[in-house]
C-alpha cells in the first residue's frame, strides 16, 4: 500500500493550483484502507459475544466431565490425505480449505474432529488403555455458504467413547446429549433426538435395492434432503433416479413409525443386526427416561466412515431447521492407519446452531459485569492510593477495575451502570485520609461505609442478599 506524506513547507501543495492532485490522493488513500469486516463467514467475539461463548463452553465441559470424560486438544492444520481416506465426498472436495505449504505439503484446515481423534488415538494404540472417553472443543473450517446456523468457522464439541463394541456405549453418548440439552435449560418438548442406523441404510441401498455406487450416493445424499424439500419435488427426484423402483423407495420413506417401516422390508439376517440395535437403543433411553428419541428414516449422516447406530439432534421449533447435534458409532475408522480396529461412538455439537435455540428459547445467559467494584477518582492525586487499594481487594478475590478517564464522577458512575458493575466507590482527598469508603450498590442506591478490609465481606453480603 502507498503512503502519501503531505508537505508543511512553504511549497506546502495543499492549497493553489495542486489542491485538486491532493484531494485525489486522499480519496485514493481512502480507497485502500484496510476492510474492517472478518473473512466471510467467521465471526469476531466482541466480549458479550465471547461471554456467550464461555457459558455455551462451560456446560459443554461440565456434562462432558460429569461422564468422565477428559479433554485432548490438537492442531487445526492437518495432512489434507487425512479427509481423503475416509470423509463424506462434499467435505473433502467442496467444503475443505486446502493448500500448499512453502515445502510444497497439501494441508488442510480441519473441517470435522473425527479423523484428528482417530489419527491420534491409532498413533498411541498400545500405550493407551481402553476404553477412552474423551472430549474436545475445536474450531472447524468449512467452505459452506453462510446461512442461519451454518458458519465457514465454528466450534464444535466432540465427545467420543473408544473401546466399546456394544450398545451401552450408544445409550451413553445419547443420554449425554440430552443431559447437555437440559443443562442449558431445555426440555424434552424443545428438541428431538433422531435415530437410524448405518447397517439399515446400507442394507436397503446396496442390497435390498442392488443400487451401483453412485445412484447410492445420489439416493442417500436426496433422502437427507428430504425434510426440507417439498414432497412433489423430492418424489420426483427418486423417480427420476430409479424409475422403475421409485414407489417402493418412497412408500419405505413415507412410513409413518419404526413398526411400519420394518414391516415394508423383508426378514433378512442381513438386515436384522441394525432392526435390533435400534430398537434396543430406544427402548435403553426411554428406560433412562429419554423419551424424545424417534426413528427418522431419512436420516443418513453425511460420512462414509459411520457403521452402526446415527443420530441427529433437531429442534422442534422450526425457527432452527439444522441439526444442532449430529453423530454415530464407526468401528472402522482406524483400519485406514494400518492399525487394529477399535470401536467407536460419538457426536459433534456446533457452537452456532445452540447459540441461536438458546436465544429461539430466550434463555440466553445474563451478561456478567467485567468487574463487581468500580472506584472512581476525585482527581489525579487519588489514583495511587487508588490503585493499592484495588489490588489489596484483588488479592482478597474481588473484580476491581479503577477509572482513570479523569470524568467527573456523575459520567465515571454512568461508565460504571452502562457496564453491569454492580458497586462503585469514589475517592478523594477525605477517603484518602480518613480510610474510610462508602461503597454503593447501583441497582438499589444502597450504600455503606466500610474501611478497606471490610469491603470485600461487604459486597459479598449485599449481592447475596
Ligand atoms: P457434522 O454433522 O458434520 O458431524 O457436525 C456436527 C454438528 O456440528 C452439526 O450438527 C452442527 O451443529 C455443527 N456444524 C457442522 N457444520 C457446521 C457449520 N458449517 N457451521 C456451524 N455449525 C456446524 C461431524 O462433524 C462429525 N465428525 C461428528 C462426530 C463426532 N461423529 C462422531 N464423532
Amino acid at each position: 500500500m502507498k503512503v502519501f506524506r503531505l508537505s508543511h513547507s512553504k511549497n506546502d501543495i495543499s492549497s493553489g493550483p495542486h489542491k485538486i492532485i491532493i484531494k485525489n490522493m486522499e480519496n485514493k488513500t481512502k480507497k485502500e484502507a484496510v476492510s474492517t469486516e472478518s473473512y466471510k463467514g467467521v465471526r469476531d467475539f466482541y466480549p458479550a459475544d465471547m461471554a456467550i461463548q464461555n457459558y455455551i463452553f462451560s456446560k459443554m465441559k461440565k456434562t462432558a466431565e460429569s461422564f468422565g470424560y477428559s479433554e485432548y486438544g490438537a492442531s487445526v492444520l492437518e495432512y489434507a490425505d487425512l479427509y481423503k481416506a475416509k470423509s463424506g465426498e462434499e467435505i473433502v472436495n467442496e467444503q475443505t480449505y486446502t493448500f500448499k505449504d512453502k515445502g510444497d505439503r497439501e494441508v488442510s484446515l480441519r473441517p470435522e474432529m473425527t479423523p484428528t481423534v482417530a489419527r491420534m488415538i491409532a498413533a498411541k494404540q498400545k500405550e493407551l488403555s481402553f476404553p477412552l472417553r474423551w472430549y474436545s472443543i475445536p474450531n472447524l473450517f468449512r467452505y459452506e455458504k453462510p446461512q442461519r446456523g451454518r458458519t465457514r468457522e465454528h466450534w464444535q464439541f466432540n465427545v467420543d467413547i473408544f473401546g466399546v463394541k456394544n450398545i451401552n456405549a450408544d445409550v451413553e453418548v445419547i443420554s449425554l446429549t440430552s443431559a447437555l440439552m437440559k443443562s442449558f435449560g431445555f426440555k424434552d418438548s424443545n428438541f428431538e433426538i433422531r435415530v437410524n442406523n448405518r447397517k439399515i441404510v446400507n442394507y436397503i441401498l446396496n442390497d435390498l435395492f442392488a443400487l451401483d455406487e453412485n445412484t447410492a450416493k445420489i439416493i442417500s445424499k436426496l433422502i437427507d434432503k428430504k425434510d426440507k424439500m417439498k414432497a412433489e419435488e423430492f418424489n420426483k427426484a427418486i423417480q427420476e433416479t430409479i424409475p422403475e423402483r421409485s414407489s417402493e423407495l418412497l412408500q419405505l420413506l413415507n412410513s409413518k413409525n419404526f413398526e411400519e417401516f420394518v414391516s415394508h422390508l423383508p426378514k433378512s439376517a442381513e438386515l436384522q443386526e441394525g432392526i435390533i440395535e435400534t430398537k434396543e437403543l430406544i427402548k435403553r433411553l426411554e428406560d433412562l427416561g429419554i423419551t424424545n428419541v424417534v426413528f427418522s428414516q431419512s436420516l443418513m449422516r453425511g460420512f462414509d466412515y459411520y457403521t452402526g447406530t446415527i443420530f441427529e439432534i433437531y429442534d422442534t421449533n422450526p425457527e432452527n431447521i439444522r441439526a444442532i447435534f449430529g453423530g454415530g458409532r464407526y468401528d472402522d475408522l482406524l483400519d485406514i492407519f494400518g492399525k487394529d480396529k477399535v470401536p467407536a461412538i460419538g457426536f459433534g455439537m456446533g457452537d452456532v446452531g445452540i447459540r441461536n435455540m438458546l436465544e429461539t428459547y430466550n434463555i440466553l445467559p445474563a451478561i456478567v459485569a467485567p468487574a463487581e467494584l468500580y472506584i472512581c477518582i476525585q482527581n489525579e492525586n487519588s489514583i495511587g492510593f487508588a490503585q493499592d487499594l484495588a489490588q489489596k481487594l484483588r488479592n482478597n478475590g474481588l473484580k476491581v477495575s479503577v477509572d482513570y478517564s479523569g470524568k467527573k464522577f456523575g459520567d465515571q458512575i454512568k461508565y460504571a451502570d452502562k457496564n453491569k458493575i454492580p458497586f462503585i466507590t469514589c475517592i478523594g482527598d477525605e477517603e484518602v485520609k480518613n480510610g474510610k469508603f462508602k461503597i454503593k450498590e447501583l441497582t438499589s442506591g444502597e450504600e455503606i461505609i466500610l474501611s478497606d478490609n471490610e469491603i470485600v465481606d461487604g459486597i459479598r453480603k449485599i449481592s447475596s442478599n
